[in-house]
């Protein structure tokens, strides 16, 4: 066969040897099938972009199987045989979408849209070829192929796993919302969830394929298949001995299973035999005899399968489970399902240094290789030998693992920078074979990769620690060691520093021995050292308002791009379909030292590569070399589209190679020589730091801004200074800096991947030196940009465009990763000092801060200045003094990245206030709070909030528990606030179309659509404008010419302004539509239109957003609450949670937003962790410059749960129609993670002994830098304390203090407990009974009554003033009488009296009870409220009535005296005969008898307490006695017989709580009392306030109030009826009473304010006001107690009785009372004697032995780490005494040596 034949989305495709091997499947799709649906961004297996299905026979059984690939490494020549769909051929427009497609859309699972493709084609594959038997966390582990730089992955996460068996409840309840909301245009009709083309799709993923669909694979007769081309051969061969043939003809050959190595070590050039062994048969399958065979071509899924089946099958096999999880580490499920493991070991023997995981693996179990010589000819040999051994001309056949019986353990690791899709930092396998039923080893195996290229097992700790037993400390030691004795990794940046590898390669040991340890043998704190971190199945929940009402605004709908976004559909600039002619360009840089001076070049190699068709360099420019015109805003200096003459950085672009393919273009460019006139010898200046100390400086360096303090305090009490280094970012975005340019009769049509049309045409003009008018930008959508495609995309378009000029054809320029990687600038870093002077609480006196901002080698893109606004966050900064300046770098022109400015200020703020609160050791936020900025601040609240959301004080909690109980774990919770300020820009404009034909509108505008969601918001608020429904809306691409001069989209507010321009393009569309509208009276939209039509009314507007527009500048709030834990063995963290608060205005969107939170915050947190950026100090090259180095968070680096919340209804009339921005401040918010690592590794440190430090981790906080900044000394590193000595005497003191602690605090008090139960409750014998039935000492009974001093003027409307007089002092006397006790219920049964005696002289100074005293008449009053209240109609009678009874009072007041009106009573005269006042006395008679002393003559006596006096209650109440059980002591369980009141409705009819004269004992700070008043009818539920004492006895304060009947669920049942509650503070008691009165606490205090304004001369205060009760509890004994309350009657106005009717409406206080209790003497006594001593000598005891246990473990642990106090006593601070002399050189060392007997090694 002389060609491949393979089938792309059913469609049969033949390809021979005019390909050559490097053309991609991706390449194919792409430019020869003309697919573009399937991306690309790396070519190099990192990104997923270009992931696809393919359906093959796999070898040897040939079972048909569905399988991702990534299409970028697999050759087109491999193909044969094989079915490919791409994400077209699973649905689309036409024929309907897949259900993976639509619910990924339904979900918001797409922003940008450039990588969905990738993630739809490995959702499909997982879904096809399990036969949708997925499991969630199946789906989560399966997408370590794929990045997503905008979504932030949840969405995702959550639509895939919402195909899952057992996905979650939320997830399922989410997918029916989504469904009822998600109305897509597919197929031109609504496909909801019944589209017919889905059903037909999602059949077919069942895998029922026809005989007929599927030719190929059953066709194919594993014949021989040779290519040949111009240049290369290709062989696709299926027998061993067939490789053998060929290998042997050719010197130049090459060997491909799985090509997937490429994506490793890049092929730069195929040789010109190329040899396809994937289906070679002898290479496939595995056999298990003794040992398992696997066959060297088996892809290494299949291996993974093999091994989780035989792990649990064969016993000698278990072993394999361990290796199956490292493996599910090892690259990601596309590349190792054509990977093979003879790729793999081959990979690692020609390359020595890459950290294979199956050579470390196999090594690890003492496998072996078979190498095949000749067809026949066998030889095997170690993994070791392997790596030398002579491989030319043969072929790796297989590896055989042996069987290991139980007497093995094994133990693997492998640490990355990122959970998954990352090669390892380091990876360590450890086996012990033990001897039988010994715990001594027979034979150990301890193999390390990534340490050097020659170091495989760590030879001589493997003999010494045959004949040991491996769990003891001394063994451990020992081992560790010799392990730092043989192990010397070399440097090979940018993998982590020597330092740290090596370190952790002893770790990961001690790691091992930790987990390897039985159990028993280590202390159980030390467990979870032994394992690695691993990521749980991630969730995340979004929490917003959204507005019916005002919907498609604030609707939660998902991008309207999202289906085609899935499908593939949607395009982006290079997915143009293929022009006739096209070329491609790629820059030719300049890979030398910056400085250098050009002096020519030499491309004689690289034109001889066919396909090549030009060179191009800056003289060929005809026009300005230069892509940042300055006549632009906000550009500030010129930069060369091609270096001239001096190169500014490493990799700069200093020409052009043109070819007729991308990978052509490419490499011929690396061929082009650069000739160099000059190069510097010294080192370039990379970064900020290193210009500061160079003697460049003053030329580099400038002074941009300095904010002077306006204030500054005085109180300084501690001065903090640091200094602060945060790195660079790449902006990974996921579509490449891409430009494609098309001559046209006019010009140019350039079509870029820019955020900034007009800067893309005038750049592009001025350096073709043509008009502007010729040039046509036209954006579609942006695949991901972040401001990176704000300038730096016109250099990529100039270029294009130049070659197009130049060439006059179309050209596509895509930069590859590692140029986009070192030729684009990426966030500028910052140097930041201060110092900061606070005092006590950590309240700022002033700040000094400078920063400085690294701007590469241009001024362009400088934020400096833009980074001093927010450096005040959300805190008081006027003593804060800042200085700004920026830095000139030898490094590509820095550029805006996600949250510039922002970023920084707000983190380098926020580090001061954790830095202050350590200082002083404080609660961070209590720091925080302390600077909090006062005017107009919402974060305080937004905090309370969060914290309670989160339930941050409770996991806190539970935090350090877990730090308590894991040396080698650690976790922390940490909060921070946000305040974001927002700054508008313009213009930005909006065009609107309306069609008369259908009434559809098409709208275009000046910002470019690049996953913000921009174009869905417009839509919506054009939907919102002009009333139609959002499904009429499309948007159209945008482009120069209809959006010309506008400003680039960035800074979060496109969106915004887009909005507000489209809104006034509406408002000029409706009020041309208006007169038509009103004529028609409410036509349909589309007669409307019509009829405008008719009428020539012109359906187009736009409008521009300029700064005039009436919005303003504002700040978005938010605050985050982080949880993470460490591993202090390896430094890799998992995000446990994070809740997440911010405030988004009205939404627009709220999925949307949502979607712009999530994903700004995870570019946050690898901005923060695992994105490091490394550059050769020497020649300033970047090194971090792939996919394979750089390393962005992955799926499985989210946190594990992930709860947004939007800020409660929230709105900002600053802004655009009451939204805010969304798209950058969550990044600030990230920062937050700095301080959580920092706090864990600080918990660790604390652990170790370390002294308390403030602990630098460095920026980013990488794996390396977190568990560097642990300091680990090998000392720490063990598994099971030994008790010396002094720890065993430790020990029994520990036994002394817990025994102490267990008598004193366990034992005695359960006896005491149990004496009490007996003692407290009411039993007839006990004393508390005696007490309760008559309190043996009377109580204070104090009044207080309010005297009215303007009664003439309240009569006229005036507001009361009141004086109070008093207390009129009493004694109050309470007894229970007839009581019965119930035996059978344990109850009693009595009556109460109370009796009352003034007493003169303990009433105020002067008062007799004579006095006379004005106030509202009770009983006048009381009769017009009640009747007012229930028969309103009876208020004309009432008011005759009341002037018959009261004589014709002149106004509603009495004057009476004290005595009277409290006890004596005022007379109420009810002689009258005339018929109102008759009536109203005869129904008083009946209604208030209780209240009245009747006298003769139809006189009766009204007082306030004259009936109660010396009466025997008439109510009978039945308590509990609490001998059963004695918390139920005093409980109120029935009143006259009734087990429920009738005055309430519901709960608060029942009666909870005891009598109020007895209490159960035992109280704690947590219970809240219970008590009913029968004289209110309620309960009242007094709080634990604080501790107090009394007479020597600690007691407990609680507190009560009236409480707020409006806002207290609990307490709503006690208002009139729902919705008619008293104010706050006030509670009506007509209903209790059948007495219109009000209860509330003295003076209104903590009552609704109102009530209190409008009463003069009250003052309210809380010591002479509050309800307060001092409770012994144990006893629950009240010993002092002040109830207080008020009693208060309704002045209101009415026309219907005279006295009235001018009366204010106004709550008037009448008099209040102070019901006191304070123990005396005696019965102090008594409990003291009874309970006190015998608990006071139990005390002693018990303190005597815990202090004597305490002070001997002190002791003890003084002894321990003496060591480490000389050495922090005479090392840091006093260097006089530790410098070392020749002399005294070794007294550094004694004193080190001291602790241990022998000098412990040290780490280097
Ligand atoms: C993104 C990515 C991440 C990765 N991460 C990891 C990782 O974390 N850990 C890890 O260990 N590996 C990792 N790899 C490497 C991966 O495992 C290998 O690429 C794969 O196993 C190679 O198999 P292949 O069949 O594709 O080899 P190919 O690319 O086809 O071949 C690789 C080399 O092996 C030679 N070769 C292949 N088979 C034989 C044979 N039978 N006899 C002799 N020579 C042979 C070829 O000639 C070639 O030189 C990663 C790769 C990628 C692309
Ligand atoms: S382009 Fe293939 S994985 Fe990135
Ligand atoms: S949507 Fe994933 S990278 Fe933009």
């Amino acid at each position: 066969m002389t060609k491949v034949i393979f089938k792309i989305n059913g469609v049969q495709y033949e390809a021979d040897g005019k390909y050559s091997p490097d053309v991609s499947l991706n390449e194919y799709i792409r430019t020869v099938a003309d697919l573009r649906g399937t991306k690309a961004m790396c070519h190099e297996g990192g990104c997923g972009a270009c992931v696809v299905s393919v359906r093959a026979a796999s070898p040897p059984t040939n079972e048909v199987k569905t399988f991702a690939v990534n299409s970028c490494l697999v050759s087109v020549l491999s193909c044969h045989g094989w079915e490919v769909t791409t994400v077209e051929g699973i649905g689309n427009r036409t024929t309907g979408y897949h259900e993976v497609q639509s619910r990924l859309a339904k979900f918001n699972g797409t922003q940008c849209g450039y990588c969905t493709p990738g993630w739809v084609m490995n959702m499909y594959s997982l879904y096809t070829a399990k036969n949708k038997n997925l499991t969630a966390e199946e789906v989560e582990n399966s997408f370590a192929s794929n990045m997503c730089r905008c979504t932030g992955y949840r969405p995702i996460a959550d639509a895939f796993k919402s195909f899952a068996s057992d996905a979650d409840d939320y997830l399922k309840n989410k997918l029916i919302d989504l469904e009822d909301m998600a109305v897509f245009k597919c197929c031109g009709v609504k496909c909801k969830e019944n589209c017919k083309h889905n059903k037909k799709l999602t059949q077919k993923v069942n895998g029922k394929y026809h005989k007929e669909d599927w030719c190929v694979i059953e066709n194919s007769k594993n014949d021989i298949l040779i290519l040949k081309g111009a240049n290369y051969n290709w062989f696709k061969l299926f027998k061993l001995c067939d490789v053998f043939k060929t290998i042997a003809q050719c010197d130049d050959y090459k060997l491909i299973a799985g090509n997937t190595g490429q994506g490793v070590y890049h092929i730069t050039e195929y040789p010109k035999y190329v040899i396809d062994i994937f289906s070679v048969s002898e290479l496939k399958g595995h056999i298990l005899d003794v040992n398992l065979i696997l066959g060297a071509g088996m892809p290494l899924t299949e291996m993974m399968e093999v091994f989780q089946k035989l792990s649990t099958e064969n016993e000698n096999f278990a072993y394999l489970k361990e290796l199956y999880d490292h493996l599910d580490l090892v690259a990601h499920i596309p590349v190792r399902n054509i990977g093979t493991i003879g790729g793999n070991l081959y990979l690692k023997h020609l390359n020595n240094e890459f950290p294979s995981d199956l050579f470390l693996l196999f090594e690890t179990v003492g496998g072996m290789i078979t190498i095949a010589e000749e067809s026949n000819k066998f030889c095997k040999i170690t993994l070791s030998e392997f790596l030398k051994y002579d491989m030319k001309r043969k072929v790796i056949l297989n590896v055989m693992l042996p069987p290991l019986s139980s007497t093995s353990k094994i133990k693997t690791y492998k640490i990355m920078p990122r959970s998954q899709n990352a090669h390892a930092i380091l990876n360590a396998g450890v086996l012990f074979k033990f001897k039988q039923n010994l715990n001594v080893i027979e034979k150990a195996t301890i193999v390390y990769g990534g340490v050097s290229p020659d170091f495989v097992h760590a030879n001589k700790t493997e003999e010494v620690l045959v004949n040991q037993d491996p769990f003891t400390d001394e063994t451990l030691q020992i081992a560790l060691k010799s392990l730092q004795e043989e192990i010397d990794p070399v440097e090979a940046p940018p993998e982590p520093s020597t330092k740290y590898r090596k370190l952790l390669a002893l770790a990961l040991f001690y790691k091992a021995v930790l987990s390897l340890c039985p159990e028993g043998n280590i202390n159980a704190n030390y467990r979870s050292g032994g394992s690695a971190i691993k990521r749980h199945t991630s969730k995340g929940t979004q929490t917003y308002d959204t507005d019916e009402a005002i919907w498609p605004l604030n609707k939660p709908v998902p991008k309207l791009e999202a289906l085609v976004q899935c499908s593939g559909e949607a395009t982006f600039a290079n997915d143009l379909s293929s022009q006739t002619n096209e070329v491609y360009g790629a820059f030719v840089t300049a890979d030398v030292i910056p400085g250098s001076v050009l002096a020519g070049f030499d491309c004689t190699e690289a034109l001889k590569i066919p396909g090549v068709t030009a060179f191009y360099t800056a003289k060929d420019i005809p026009g300005k070399n230069n892509f940042t015109p300055t006549n632009i805003s906000i550009v500030r200096s010129e930069e060369e589209i091609l270096c001239d003459h001096e190169v500014k950085f490493y990799g700069q672009p200093v020409a052009i190679i043109v070819a007729n393919r991308e990978k052509i273009a490419n490499r011929a460019a690396k061929l082009v020589k650069v000739k160099y006139e000059s190069t510097p010898s010294k080192k370039p200046l990379l970064t900020v730091k290193s210009v500061l100390s160079s003697p460049e400086k003053s030329n580099r360096v400038s002074n941009d801004q300095v904010v002077e303090p306006t204030d500054v305090g005085h109180d300084t009490k501690k001065v903090i200074s640091d200094e602060l280094d945060f790195g660079t970012q790449y902006h990974y975005y996921m579509e490449p800096q891409t430009c494609v340019t098309v001559p046209t009769e006019n010009g140019l049509d350039v079509y870029s991947s820019t955020q900034w049309l007009d800067l893309t045409s005038v750049a592009v003009a001025q350096c073709l030196n043509v008009p502007v008018n010729s040039v046509n930008v036209i954006v579609r959508r942006v695949g991901g940009a972040y401001g990176g495609k704000i300038t730096r995309s016109a250099q990529i378009a100039c270029a294009s465009a130049l070659v197009s000029h130049l060439h006059g054809k179309p050209c596509r320029f895509i930069l590859s990763v590692e140029e986009n990687m070192r030729i684009i600038g990426k966030r500028a870093s910052t140097y930041c000092k201060f110092e900061a002077g606070v005092n006590d609480n950590g309240e700022i006196q002033y700040l000094n801060i400078t920063y400085y901002q690294d701007n590469g080698c241009s001024n362009n893109e400088t934020i400096s200045p833009m980074t001093v606004l927010h450096f005040p966050n959300c805190y008081n900064s006027k003593r804060w003094r800042i200085e700004a300046s920026s830095a000139i770098t030898d490094t590509p022109s820095a550029t805006w990245c996600r949250a510039p400015a922002s970023t920084e200020g707000i983190a380098v703020t926020e580090y001061v206030m954790e830095r202050i609160a350590h200082a002083l050791g404080k609660d961070p936020i209590a720091v925080r709070l302390a600077n909090m900025s006062k005017e107009d601040n919402p974060i305080p609240d937004l905090i309370e909030q969060l914290k309670k959301d989160s339930d941050f004080d409770t996991r806190l909690e539970d935090v350090k528990l877990f730090n308590t109980n894991n040396r080698w774990r650690k976790r922390a919770l940490k909060l921070m606030p946000m305040t974001y300020d927002l700054f508008y820009f313009g213009p930005f404009n909006c065009l609107i179309t309306i069609y008369h034909g259908d009434g559809t509108v098409a709208i275009t505008h000046g910002c470019t659509e690049m996953g913000q969601g921009i174009n869905t918001k417009t839509a919506q608020v054009c939907a919102y404008a002009l009333g139609i429904p959002l499904e009429k809306v499309s948007i159209m691409p945008s482009s120069s010419f209809t959006s010309p001069n506008c400003m680039p989209t960035g800074g979060s507010i496109g969106s915004e302004c887009i909005a507000y321009a489209c809104l006034k393009a509406c408002e000029i569309l409706m009020d041309r539509l208006k007169p038509i509208r009103e004529e028609l009276g409410n036509p349909s939209w589309e007669d409307l239109v019509q009829e405008a039509y008719k009428r020539q009314v012109y359906l187009h507007a736009s409008y521009m957003f300029t700064k005039d527009a009436p919005v303003q500048n504002y700040d978005i709030y938010g605050v985050i609450a982080l949880e993470v834990e460490v591993d202090i063995l390896t430094g890799n963290h998992d995000v446990l949670r994070v809740d997440l608060l911010e405030d988004t205005g009205r939404s627009l969107n709220p999925e949307i937003d949502v979607g712009q939170i999530e994903g700004a915050f995870i570019m946050g947190l690898g901005y923060w962790t695992s994105e490091k950026t490394v550059y050769d100090d020497k020649t300033g090259k970047l090194l971090t410059d792939r996919t394979w180095t750089y390393k962005p968070p992955g799926i499985k680096d989210i946190p594990a749960d992930f709860r947004i919340y939007f800020r409660r209804n929230s709105t900002n009339i600053h802004g655009v129609l009451q939204s805010k921005a969304s798209g950058e401040p969550a990044f600030c918010l990230a920062a937050v993670i700095t301080h959580a690592l920092r706090e864990a590794v600080r918990a660790a440190r604390l652990d170790a002994g370390c002294d308390d430090t403030w602990i630098e981790i460095g920026f980013p906080c990488t794996t390396e830098n977190i568990f560097l900044a642990v300091e680990h000394k090998l000392e720490h590193f063990k598994w099971k304390m030994q008790l010396q000595k002094h720890i065993k005497i430790a020990a029994g003191c520990t036994g002394a203090a817990i025994f102490g602690i267990l008598f004193g605090w366990v034992i005695f008090p359960v006896i005491l407990k149990s004496q009490l139960k007996k003692e407290m409750a009411l039993s007839k014998k006990t004393d508390i009974r005696q007490m309760w039935e008559k309190i043996p000492f009377a109580l204070d009974f104090k009044v207080y009554l309010f005297n009215y001093t303007n009664p003439e003027e309240v009569h006229k409307g005036a507001l009361p003033i009141v004086k109070e007089i008093g207390p009129y002092y009493f004694e109050e006397w309470k007894e229970k009488v007839e009581i019965q006790d119930q035996d059978d219920t344990d109850t009693i049964n009595y009556r109460k009296l109370d009796a009352f005696y003034f007493k003169k002289e303990l009433s105020g100074p002067g008062l007799t009870g004579e006095e006379v005293i004005t106030l509202p008449h009770p009983f006048l009053m009381g009769i017009v409220n009640i009747v007012n209240r229930d028969k309103p109609a009876m208020l004309n009678m009432v008011g005759k009535a009341i002037n018959g009874i009261f004589d014709n009072p002149p106004n509603v007041f009495v004057q009476v005296a004290a005595l009277d009106i409290l006890f004596r009573g005022i007379i109420i005269n009810c002689a009258r005969t005339e018929f109102a006042p008759k009536a109203v006395c005869t129904g008083m008679k009946k209604e208030a008898a209780e209240r009245l002393i009747f006298e003769p003559n139809n006189q009766y006596r009204f007082s306030f307490f004259g009936m109660r006096n010396a009466t025997v209650d008439k109510h009978v109440i039945t308590v509990k006695r609490g001998m059963k059980n004695v918390m139920d002591v005093g409980k109120v369980v029935a009143i006259d017989g009734k087990m429920e009141q009738e005055t309430w409705s519901g709960k608060c009819n029942e009666f909870e709580g005891t009598d109020g004269t007895v209490f159960p004992p035992f109280l704690t700070e947590f219970d809240r009392l219970e008590s009913f008043s029968g004289d209110l009818c309620r309960t009242f539920r007094p709080w634990y306030q604080r501790k107090s004492s009394y007479k020597g006895i600690k007691t407990n304060r609680y507190i009560a109030n009236i409480g707020d009947f409006a806002n207290d669920p609990e307490l709503q049942c006690l208002c009139d009826e729902p919705g008619n509650c008293p104010p706050k503070g006030l509670m009506d008691l007509t209903k209790c009473m059948g007495v219109a009165m009000y209860a509330s606490l003295p003076h209104f205090y903590d009552s609704d304010p109102e009530v209190l304004n409008n009463i003069k001369g009250l003052s309210p205060d809380v010591n002479e006001h509050e309800i307060a009760i001092d409770f012994e509890p144990i006893t629950g004994t009240p010993m002092v107690a002040k109830q207080r309350v008020q009693f208060s009657m309704l002045l209101f106005k009415t026309d219907k009785i005279e006295l009235c009717k001018d009366l204010p409406n106004v709550i008037a206080p009448l008099f209040w009372i102070e019901e006191g209790l304070s123990l005396n003497k005696t019965f102090v006594n008594m409990l003291k004697h009874q309970l006190f001593i015998p608990k006071r000598v139990v005390g002693v005891v018990r303190w005597l032995l815990v202090s004597g246990g305490i002070t001997g473990v002190l002791a003890c642990l003084l002894f321990h780490f003496k060591d480490h106090i000389i050495r922090f006593a005479v090392k840091p601070d006093s260097a006089n005494v530790t410098k070392i002399t020749p002399e005294n050189g070794d007294v550094e060392q004694k004193i080190f040596s001291t602790s241990a007997g022998k000098m412990l090694p040290k780490i280097e």
